[in-house]
This record gives C-alpha cells, sequence and structure tokens, in this order.
C-alpha cells in the first residue's frame, strides 16, 4: 500500500484507544528495524525526519527507502512525517517530496531555537494547514516550548519554562484547523531529561489531562518521549561509552497520557542509544572485525527490540490490519466537507 496520512492511523488510535509511536529515522537500517517491529507486532507505523535526518540523507535518498518499505511491508499502514519543521518552506518542500505528514512547528522562530509569538504560529500553521490540507496531507503543530536542544532544535530550556498554556491551546486549535497538537508538558529531546525518575508531578500530567478535557477530539503529541533506560545507558558505559546518569519518562506516564487523548508519542534518543550500544558492544569484543555489517546488523536488531517493546506498550501493536486506508485524494476530499472527517 502507498504511504498514508496520519490523521487517519489516529483517528484510528483514538476509536482503538491506543497510542503511535513515531519512530525517528536518517538512514537504511533504523527504517529496517522500525519497519521489521512493525511486521513481528502488527502495528501501524509513523516514520519521521527531522530537517536535520533530511539533510543527512538529501532527502531523496530517504524517501525513495520509504518507497521500498511500503513495497517489502505491504500490510503495514505507514506515515512519512516531517519532525519539526520549521517554516512554511521546508514543510511545501516535504509535501512536494511526497511526505504523508508535517509538522509545522512555529512555537520558535524559523531558527528553531527562540520562542515565537502566538500570533506568528498561529500564522505559519493556518499557512501550512491550507497547503497540506488540499493535498490530503496531515499537519501537526506545537503550542509552548519544549526544552533541551540536543538535536540542534528547541530553545534549549529545561522543558519547564514554556509549558503549553490550556486556554491558549484551545484557540491554537479553533484558529489553525490542524489535526494533531503537540503540547509541552516538562518532556525535553535528548538523553538528559531529569536527573531523577520524574513523576506525574514533574511531568504536568494534570495539565495535559485538563488539555484534553478541553480538546477530547483533538489528537496530542507527546514529544521528547524516550524513556531513556538504564540498561541501555549501562551497555553503553559498560563498553567504553560516557554518559552521565539520566532519566527519561517512564512509560507508565505516557501510559496515562494514551489514557487521556495522546495518540502520537515521538521516540527517538531510545533508539539511538540501543544502536550506538550494540556497534560499541562489537568494537569492544571484535576488535579484528571491519566489516561493517558486522556491527550494524547487531545496532539494527537492537533498535528492532526496543520498536516493538514500545509498540506493544504503546497499544498499536495488533492494529495494523484493522481498516482499509485512505487515499490522499479522498482525505482531500474529507478536508473539504469538514463533516465527514
Ligand atoms: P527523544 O529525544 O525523547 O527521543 O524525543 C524525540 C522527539 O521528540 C523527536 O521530535
Amino acid at each position: 500500500m502507498p504511504l498514508v496520512s496520519m490523521r487517519q492511523l489516529l483517528d484510528e488510535a483514538a476509536k482503538g484507544g491506543y497510542g503511535v509511536g513515531a519512530f525517528n529515522v536518517n538512514n537504511m537500517e533504523q527504517i529496517q528495524a522500525i519497519m521489521e517491529a512493525a511486521r513481528e507486532t502488527k502495528s501501524p507505523v509513523i516514520v519521521q525526519a527531522s530537517r536535520g535526518a533530511r539533510s543527512y540523507s538529501q532527502d531523496r535518498f530517504l524517501y525513495h527507502l520509504m518507497l521500498a518499505a511500503t513495497e517489502l511491508y505491504p500490510e503495514i499502514p505507514t506515515v512519512l512525517h516531517l519532525d519539526h519543521g520549521n517554516s512554511v518552506e521546508t514543510c511545501k518542500s516535504a509535501i512536494e517530496m511526497g511526505f504523508t505528514s508535517v509538522m509545522m512547528d512555529g512555537s520558535l522562530m524559523p531558527d528553531g531555537k527562540t520562542p515565537s509569538t502566538f500570533e506568528y504560529n498561529v500564522k505559519a500553521t493556518r499557512e501550512v494547514v491550507e497547503i497540506a490540507h488540499a493535498k490530503g496531507v496531515t499537519v501537526e503543530g506545537e503550542i509552548g516550548c519544549l526544552g533541551g536542544i540536543e538535536d540542534g532544535h528547541g530553545a534549549g530550556l529545561d522543558g519547564l519554562s514554556h509549558l503549553t498554556d490550556p486556554d491558549q491551546a484551545v484557540e491554537f486549535v479553533k484558529f489553525t484547523g490542524l489535526d494533531a497538537l503537540a503540547i509541552a508538558i516538562g518532556t525535553s529531546h535528548g538523553a538528559y531529561k531529569f536527573t531523577k525518575k520524574p513523576t506525574g508531578e514533574t511531568l504536568k500530567m494534570e495539565r495535559l489531562m485538563e488539555i484534553h478535557r478541553r480538546l477530547p477530539h483533538v489528537h496530542l503529541v507527546m514529544h521528547g518521549s524516550s524513556s531513556v533506560p538504564k540498561d541501555l545507558q549501562d551497555i553503553i558505559n559498560q563498553y567504553g561509552g560516557k554518559l552521565k546518569p539520566t532519566w527519561g519518562v517512564p512509560v507508565e506516564e505516557i501510559q496515562l497520557g494514551i489514557r487521556n487523548g495522546v495518540r502520537k508519542i515521538n521516540v527517538d534518543t531510545d533508539n539511538r542509544l540501543a544502536i550506538t550500544g550494540a556497534i560499541r558492544k562489537v568494537f569492544f569484543e571484535k576488535p579484528e572485525e571491519f566489516d561493517p555489517r558486522s556491527y550494524l546488523k547487531p545496532a539494527r536488531e537492537a533498535m528492532k527490540k526496543v520498536v516493538a517493546l514500545r509498540m506493544t506498550q504503546f497499544g498499536q501493536a495488533g492494529h495494523a490490519g484493522d481498516y482499509a486506508p485512505v487515499s490522499l485524494e479522498e482525505m482531500a476530499h474529507r478536508y473539504h466537507e469538514p463533516v465527514a472527517v
């Protein structure tokens, strides 16, 4: 089946009361790991690429690898999503290339660092919604700012400085007409999120629940949702790495979010940790090896394990065959007739 609309996946997830992981990719092995995990767990998937990933892979490589994924895994509904588009132009170029979903992150200015104004955010997101929906493409927006800047994107703050204001979230959805809303509840990108295990209090789960109560039909998105498991940190450090002690977002808190309107959960760091640990292990144990496959294969397998586990924990496992995919043309038509969506 061709790449499908993220809106359809999230609508189905809302009906079924589950969440869908959105996993970041830069290369073939990461795409293969996600698709294998999806097949093993029978999960619909969201594969996402940031601006950094698009430039690393000269984005046409990435796009064609995704086409290969749809050919090789025809039973898996697969979305190709742009993570953190920084401008209308970036989103437009992704849509033109064939991404079936885009994030317009107008919570920051186009430099990807400076918090923007509400007015700027509404204007940029609304513009992307008009362009995207005419083609049946899904739009995610963000209100409030995440912390961290490890991946070159983020306000560089601690995650608690720009939490989402529920009143603003309601206005934002009304003015933009977006499909999915990323909210800031205290998470940040990267491995160094918390210096001790966070509670629902640290993570402002109450605020998430309030936003869901006020916007019960909007698909909420949790960014910065890697759990940064200790066993993955330990493998890296055991084989010569130097990670400092750190905590991520506990899976139980994500599951609480899923019971309260979270439909898309962004995970990148956990997979990076799994890949790096597996590669370090081979380098350490078999210093005579020089065939890249000797370490890329275990790296791919390690990422697949993490992704399959998250798919099960988020509840998307078993749902790949629930529905027939709707074409982007049909989605465009539905956006035109809002009642039908
Ligand atoms: P992590 O760094 O927690 O994996 O978050 C990834 C993310 O939110 C990508 O948008």
